[in-house]
């Protein structure tokens, strides 16, 4: 049987960002970091604020190169971005003089992709996500929701290898968030893709993931890496279960302890 290689695998991997001007003390970011992701896996990464979770999601999306440590996708090692790893930023970044659908669609006409075939799998797309009926809608004509809901199709039709999402619901309201929540699964029971997603929210790590690296503060290493025992397809009916309860409880304590240790 052949084996497949781990589709994220980063070995020792640091970051050190200079500073401005060489007088400057620089920032080291991220230190000796180790993740293994598999295909069509869900990884989140939570840590304190400025625990270098950006940085590592910037390098394995290409966008930053690391100091020291291997980084490979699918065996080889990364250059630079590319549409295999797609990205779900924060902040919606969609054109507003574009519609719905032209936003969704830019990049595939780009790289010309088949017309008729883009256009099936933007409607499939648009079910998946919920915006079917939207797709005349230019950007302001959207809530915050909907919008992050865009930037998830554009990212599904592209079909990556990889979505790296970077706390994509963090400007969202609560009860905003846990729809956003629902449609990550449904979308995941539908294309199984491999998520790679950055959160603050230990709930939505606990919903959403196959498994959780809890990072230490600056410079971020691994603490603790968790295996999620649950079940798919999920519900929110989960955050009822002790064993939820629990792995939550647990994660929120190696979190506090971080803070408490970086006060003494
Ligand atoms: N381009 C840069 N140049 C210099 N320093 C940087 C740069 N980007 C990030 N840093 C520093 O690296 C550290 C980690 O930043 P990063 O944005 O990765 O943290 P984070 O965990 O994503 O934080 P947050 O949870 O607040 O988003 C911080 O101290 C930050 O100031
Ligand atoms: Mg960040």
């Amino acid at each position: 049987m052949k084996i497949e290689p781990a589709l994220i695998e980063a070995r020792g991997l640091s970051k050190t960002y200079p500073g401005r001007r060489e007088s400057d003390p620089s920032t080291l970011a991220l230190e000796d970091f180790d993740i293994t992701v598999s295909a069509h896996e869900v990884a989140c990464v939570v840590g304190p604020s400025g625990c270098g979770k950006t940085t590592l999601l910037n390098i394995i999306a290409g966008f930053e190169t690391p100091s020291s440590g291997s980084l490979k996708v699918r065996g080889q090692t990364i250059t630079g971005p590319h549409p295999d790893r797609s990205v779900v930023f924060q902040q919606p970044a969609l054109f507003p003089w574009l519609t719905v659908w032209d936003n969704i669609t830019l990049g595939p006409r780009l790289r010309g992709v088949n017309l008729q075939t883009l256009e099936e799998s933007t409607k499939k797309v648009l079910l998946s996500v919920g915006l079917a009926g939207f797709e005349h809608h230019f950007p302001y004509q959207l809530s915050g929701g909907m919008r992050q809901r865009v930037q998830l199709a554009r990212v599904l039709v592209a079909s990556p290898d990889v979505i790296l999402m970077d706390e994509p619901f963090g400007a969202l309201d609560a009860q905003t968030r846990v729809v956003m929540h629902e449609v990550v699964l449904k979308v995941w029971s539908e294309y199984r893709p491999t998520i790679f997603f950055i959160t603050h929210d230990v709930e939505e790590a606990l919903i959403l993931s196959d498994c959780i690296y809890v990072m230490t503060r600056r410079p971020g290493r691994i603490k603790e890496r968790i295996d999620v025992p649950f079940n798919r397809p999920r519900s929110y009916a989960l955050i009822g279960d002790p064993e939820f309860a629990s792995l939550r409880a647990r994660i929120v304590g190696i979190l506090r302890n971080e803070w408490l240790e970086a006060q003494e």
